[in-house]
């Protein structure tokens, strides 16, 4: 292994954010501080407290204070004293469209150890990736209402589908598979509307053609979802839209153990813009401190900001480290176990700090 670049400082910003978010950040962190690396820490405490404080979720001059980060480590976003689409339209949306992060990466890999509910299943047919367009589609935000309260009530909420965000995403895609297993899957719903995901999948056909050696596969979304209940082996990357691949990916999380162990990076490939990290199981208030969410997508979370930040030694250790955890415990209840988010957090902890010693 080579040695590492201690001279090479990270500057993470972090957002522990509302519910479980702190809990499970702050495992992140000690995980991540075990590796032994030049990285510095900035806690910014954005959110519903905040927002019941100055009225927004952050600072106006939030993506300014961003920009001068490496990258962003969010916990969880949402509070029942807040209505919804105003916690998440205030931060982590509008951070989303607002710093072009177009796509939003997100592992769905069973670890050994971790229960899952298929039948029959286990680590080795469950590996796939989800690439979800993150800046447009369902989630462009386009749309209005008049005659409100009214019989004749109307609602519109618009898709955008742009011949570049669609063609930047689904590149990204085969570029992934390329380092994997080599086959995409796109998935659409062309059958039932004409225009946006028709765009989607001819552009998928143009970009597959310079891809020789990747295997590609257009699907209709709703025969996808039955397939990755009864073959998920059959899959590797898997690319989609903003709103199917979010519906998607809490379907692969509950195979690959559940919401908790679903980490994500929402990033913008090629730029210098700060990425995205964030935990896909949001911020459960029902179980908010009570010391029991499991922090492992947070800390997976973790290793895909470090893999970003180009620090391959260190986010395999990490990895190691959630690996032997989940393998040989402690494990939370959501995963059969017993233990605090913080006796899992020590315990990765443990484990990246003697690897990262040996890897010295
Ligand atoms: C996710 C979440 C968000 C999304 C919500 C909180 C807006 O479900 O990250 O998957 O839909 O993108
Ligand atoms: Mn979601």
């Amino acid at each position: 292994m080579p040695a590492r670049e201690r001279h090479v400082t990270h500057r993470v910003a972090l957002l522990p954010g509302d519910g479980v978010g702190p809990e499970v950040i702050a495992e992140a962190r000690r995980a991540v501080d075990a590796l032994g690396l030049a990285l510095e820490w900035t806690e910014l405490p954005w959110g519903s407290a905040y927002w019941h404080e100055h009225g927004r979720m952050m600072p106006e001059d939030a993506l300014e204070i961003l920009s001068g980060f490496d990258a962003v480590l969010l916990g969880a976003v949402g509070d029942p004293s807040v209505p919804d689409h105003v916690s998440i339209w205030g931060l982590v949306l509008e951070l989303r469209q607002r710093f072009d992060l177009w796509a939003n990466v997100r592992p769905a890999r069973l670890l050994e150890g971790i229960p899952c509910p298929l039948a029959g299943r286990g680590p080795a047919e469950v590996d796939m990736l989800f690439v979800r367009e993150n800046t447009e589609g369902e989630y462009a935000g386009i749309g209005g209402r008049a005659h409100r309260g009214l019989a004749e009530e109307v609602a519109v909420e618009s898709s955008v589908f742009t011949r570049h965000a669609v063609e930047r995403v689904l590149r990204f895609a085969f570029d992934r598979a390329a380092a994997r297993r080599g086959v995409v899957t796109s998935a659409t719903k062309s059958n039932a509307s004409r225009y946006g995901y028709v765009l989607w999948d001819e552009v998928a056909e143009e970009v597959a053609a310079d891809y020789a050696d990747i295997r590609y596969e257009g699907v209709l979304v709703d025969a996808l979802a039955a397939r990755m209940v009864r073959d998920p082996g059959s899959l590797d990357v898997v690319v989609a839209s903003n709103l199917f691949a979010d519906i998607l990916t809490d379907l692969a999380a509950a195979i690959q153990g559940g919401m908790c162990m679903a980490a994500s990076a929402n990033i913008a490939p090629g730029s210098d813009r700060p990425g995205l990290f964030e935990p896909v199981h949001g911020s459960a208030p029902d179980i908010a401190g009570a010391g029991i969410a499991n922090p492992a997508g947070a800390i997976w979370s973790a290793w895909l900001l470090l893999a970003e930040l180009g620090d391959p030694a260190a986010a395999q250790a990490l990895m190691e480290a959630i690996e032997a955890v989940c393998r040989s415990g402690p494990r939370t209840r959501d995963v059969g176990g017993g233990a605090t988010t913080r006796e899992v957090g020590e315990a990765v902890t443990a484990h990246a700090a003697a690897l990262s010693a040996a890897h010295r």
